[in-house]
């Protein structure tokens, strides 16, 4: 059976949706029939965004938001219930990598953006949307961490923060599996996002130190938030997935 066509229609949000991963998530969620309200930063890529769902005949919003934010986040929320009824599917992929510096002189503004972008972010709008989902009884949260968690050279603000969604999310999961809200990470390896492009030469990207020997597409990472996210997934929680072609 089509699980599209088995699946009660879900409401999810994806922070991060404008772009990239978050985008290819939030156009493979539509296509499994899932309304989708996008919160990111980037306000005319996350209209574009909205507006290229829409056209494939799903219902999609999209929102400016800072996920560092919490006025902002409470006021998406508050939006999203209104205009969506509830809140049963949170992706959250919106992520800023960082500028490279040393360990020693990683501007503090710049350590204290990351962590609050990539990881308060992550928890703050994971917090938001718990409880409802809880009180339902229905939810799935997808959260992005990173191989850099292990700690890379010049983004220790980056490897930080992705480190640091392992344990939160370990600890949603195991405070909300039990009424039927299901939390993961998924952990890409290369995938080709503005992220990357911005900043890996050209002859890495086409050659790249992965077993598969190849960038992901942004659609195969999507493929398993969708999984995660879905009423497929019926006993993954607290899991650490990993899409990274054999690492
Ligand atoms: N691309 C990869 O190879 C890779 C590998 C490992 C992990 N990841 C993770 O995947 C996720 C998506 O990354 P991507 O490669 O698609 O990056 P990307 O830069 O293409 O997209 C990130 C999105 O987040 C949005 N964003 C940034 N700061 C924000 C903020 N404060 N509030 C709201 N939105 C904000 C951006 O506008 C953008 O739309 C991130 O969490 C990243 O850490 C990516």
């Amino acid at each position: 059976m089509n699980p599209a066509e088995s699946d009660p229609a879900r409401v999810a949000v994806v922070t991060g949706g404008a772009n990239g991963l978050g985008r290819a998530s939030a156009l493979r969620l539509a296509r499994d029939g899932c309304t989708i309200a996008i919160w990111d930063c980037d306000r005319a890529a996350a209209e574009r965004t909205a507006q290229e769902i829409r056209a494939g005949g799903a219902a999609a919003s999209a929102r400016q938001v800072d996920v560092a934010s919490l006025d902002d986040l409470q006021a998406a929320h508050r939006a999203a219930l209104d205009e969506h009824g509830a809140v049963d599917i949170l992706v959250n992929a919106a992520a800023i990598i960082g500028v490279d510096a040393s360990v020693l002189t990683t501007p503090l503004d710049e350590w204290r953006e990351v962590l609050a972008v990539n990881l308060t972010g992550t928890y703050l709008a994971s917090r938001l949307v718990a409880g409802g989902m809880a009180a339902r009884g229905w939810g799935r949260i997808v959260n992005f961490t990173s191989h850099a968690r292990r700690g890379v050279p010049a983004l220790t603000p980056y490897a930080v923060s992705k480190a640091g969604v392992v344990p939160l999310t370990r600890a949603f999961a195991l405070e909300f599996s039990a009424r039927g809200v299901l939390v993961n990470a998924v952990c890409p390896g290369r995938a080709l996002t503005g992220m990357v492009l911005s900043r890996v030469p050209a002859e890495v990207v086409r050659n790249p130190p992965v077993a598969i020997g190849r960038y992901a597409h942004p659609d195969e990472v999507a493929e398993v938030v969708a999984f995660l996210a879905s009423e497929r997934n019926t006993y993954v929680s607290g899991g650490i997935v990993p899409v990274d072609g054999g690492g």
